[in-house]
């Protein structure tokens, strides 16, 4: 069996820090409001970095730690819904910035749950033998796209890229995965086509999203585990998208998981989007706690809706 294994991990934030004491002054709101409705105590936000500088830095940190030449990935995947340009993809943009001739590449789209879908994907390209080894980078720059006077979504978001090299294994690896997605929900949470409609900037309720985010949640990782013959109790880290500690608090209760089991890093990034899961899964491994042989969850929840998980023995 072929399997495909998380090689290395890599990251990249852009450097300036925006706190909630100084949205404050921006927007009608407060450090304690934003502090204890979601977990956020502050989020980096590009100056001079996009998605494509952002993923360039996060992908050579990943080729670095894995011992790899750029010109031995043979594929690309960016999970971005903040592409500088629709074409060139975000993914051709990198391949080019980090010399890689001629190898696929190709953006994803699905929101929060980008990640999720571009490493599922890239997955199932390694177990077919298609290819050995995949970058699969997330890169958000969400600060463009958020409405800087709407203090009910400004306050959530932060930019920032993570990335893996995934590469062919015979041990496991991404054990399995799920992706969903419901489009009748449509309206509680998008981004329209800056060029086809009036109104550019990200749009959600908030409150809506919330309830069908711990539910689709608890959902997806309970069937995970139960499909794989597993309890929480087998998990060593869950590695979710971070929108919003509550949801992740509630998620984890829901499955009867320890709190103390997740990695947390919205307090410091806000929701970086499809950046996020890898975000937060190089800070686990730089840190130290995730450790080789352990059983990770992934799980995100984003606008399409979609949502999905993923069951990785790191
Ligand atoms: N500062 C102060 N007050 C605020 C702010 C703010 N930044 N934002 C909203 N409020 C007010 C509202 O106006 C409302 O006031 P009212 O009671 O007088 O009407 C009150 O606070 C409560 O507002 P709610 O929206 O009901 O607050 P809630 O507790 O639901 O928290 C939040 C809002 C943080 C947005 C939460 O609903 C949430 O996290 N939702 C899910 C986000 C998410 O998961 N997104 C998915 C991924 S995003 C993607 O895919 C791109």
């Amino acid at each position: 069996m072929t399997y495909a294994k998380i090689m290395a991990t890599g990251s990249y934030l852009p450097p300036k820090i925006l706190t909630n004491s100084e949205l404050a002054t921006m927007v009608d709101t407060s450090d304690e409001w934003i502090t204890q409705r979601t977990g956020i105590q502050q989020r980096h936000i590009v100056e001079d970095d996009d998605v494509v500088s952002m993923g360039v830095k996060a992908a050579q940190q990943a080729l670095q730690r894995a011992n790899l030449e750029p010109q031995q990935i043979q594929m690309i995947i960016v999970a971005t819904c903040t592409a500088p340009k629709t074409f060139p993809s975000a993914a051709c943009l990198i391949q080019a910035a980090l010399g890689i001739e001629f190898a696929p590449a190709f953006d994803i789209q699905a929101a929060c749950s980008g990640f999720i879908y571009a490493m599922t994907c890239a997955t199932k390209y390694i177990e077919t033998n298609f290819v050995d080894n995949i970058l699969v980078i997330g890169s958000e720059a969400m600060s463009k796209v958020v409405d800087w006077q709407d203090r009910s979504t400004c306050v959530l978001f932060g930019d920032g890229a993570g990335a893996i090299v995934l590469s062919k294994s015979a041990s496991p690896g991404v054990i399995s995965s799920k992706m969903f997605a419901d489009g009748k929900n449509k309206d509680i949470l998008y981004l329209n086509n800056a060029l086809m409609s009036s109104d550019k900037l990200l749009r959600m309720e908030g409150r809506t999203v919330f309830k069908l985010a711990v539910k689709r949640l608890a959902d997806v990782i309970q069937h995970e585990l139960k499909d794989n013959n597993l309890t929480a109790a087998d998990i060593d880290w869950v590695v979710p998208h971070q929108a919003n500690l509550r949801i992740l608090d509630s998620t984890a209760r829901a499955i009867n998981l320890d709190a103390n089991k997740i990695i947390v890093t919205v307090d410091k990034h806000a929701n970086t989007s499809g950046a996020s899961i890898p975000l937060a899964l190089d800070a686990g491994v730089s840190d130290g706690r995730i450790q080789r042989g352990q059983n990770l969850i992934f799980e995100a929840f984003g606008g399409g809706l979609t949502w999905g998980s993923a069951l990785v023995r790191y």
